[in-house]
């Protein structure tokens, strides 16, 4: 029998892109898949501890192996932040990515250091264990926005030795290279024992 796992997301994008990854051998399902139309709590100080909270809310309700994620721009010049905040950086009771972004070149206007990096954290309870697995993808927040693709911060985020923007690169690209590919494929490499 297929192994069923649970990812904690109804992100339609997200769920096609690792089902592609995992091929045959195991079958994975959504939020919807399972029923569950919660709000599940984001309450946690860390990347990590809000991908665990959701993936053990699933597992403790639900039963299922699952995994959740979580994903955090870490900017130098703002110690770190906004971090675990970056959906809600501009206000914190919504996402508005246009207002995020704009905050967050208002913030670092004349300033120097512009190092930035994206990360994801990936929790996954797999026979009653816990795995972490992360990606990171380093570079500079731009000066401006530049560049249509893409969506949030990528019109904004440079990664390394490339001099253009994630929103510029294009998403073929960007998926190659990505804080999220790169935790998706630890995931990956794992569950099919690789
Ligand atoms: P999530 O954990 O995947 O929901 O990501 C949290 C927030 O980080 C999102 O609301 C976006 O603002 C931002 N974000 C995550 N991944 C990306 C990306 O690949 N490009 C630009 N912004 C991103």
């Amino acid at each position: 029998m297929k192994k069923k796992l649970v990812f904690a997301t109804n992100n339609a994008h997200k769920l096609s892109e690792i089902r592609a990854m995992l091929g045959e051998k195991i079958e994975l399902l959504s939020l919807a898949d399972i029923d569950c139309h919660d709000e599940i709590p984001e309450t946690a100080e860390t990347l990590e501890e809000n991908a665990l909270q959701k993936a053990r809310y699933i597992h403790e309700r639900y039963g299922f192996d699952c995994f959740a994620d979580d994903t955090g721009l870490e900017v130098e010049e703002l110690g770190g932040g906004p971090g675990v905040h970056t959906a809600r950086y501009a206000y914190p009771d919504r996402c508005d990515p246009v207002a995020n972004t704009q905050r967050l070149l208002r913030e670092l206007t004349k300033k120097s250091n512009r190092r930035a990096q994206f990360r994801t954290a990936i929790a996954l309870i797999e026979n009653g264990e816990e795995h972490l697995f992360e990606g990171v993808v380093r570079g500079y927040i731009a000066t401006e926005e530049r560049g249509t693709d893409g969506f949030g911060y990528d019109p904004v985020f440079s990664p390394e030795e490339t001099g253009l923007t994630f929103a510029e690169l294009g998403v073929e690209t960007k998926n190659k290279i990505s804080h999220r590919a790169r935790a998706v494929e630890k995931l990956c490499r794992h569950l099919l024992g690789e």
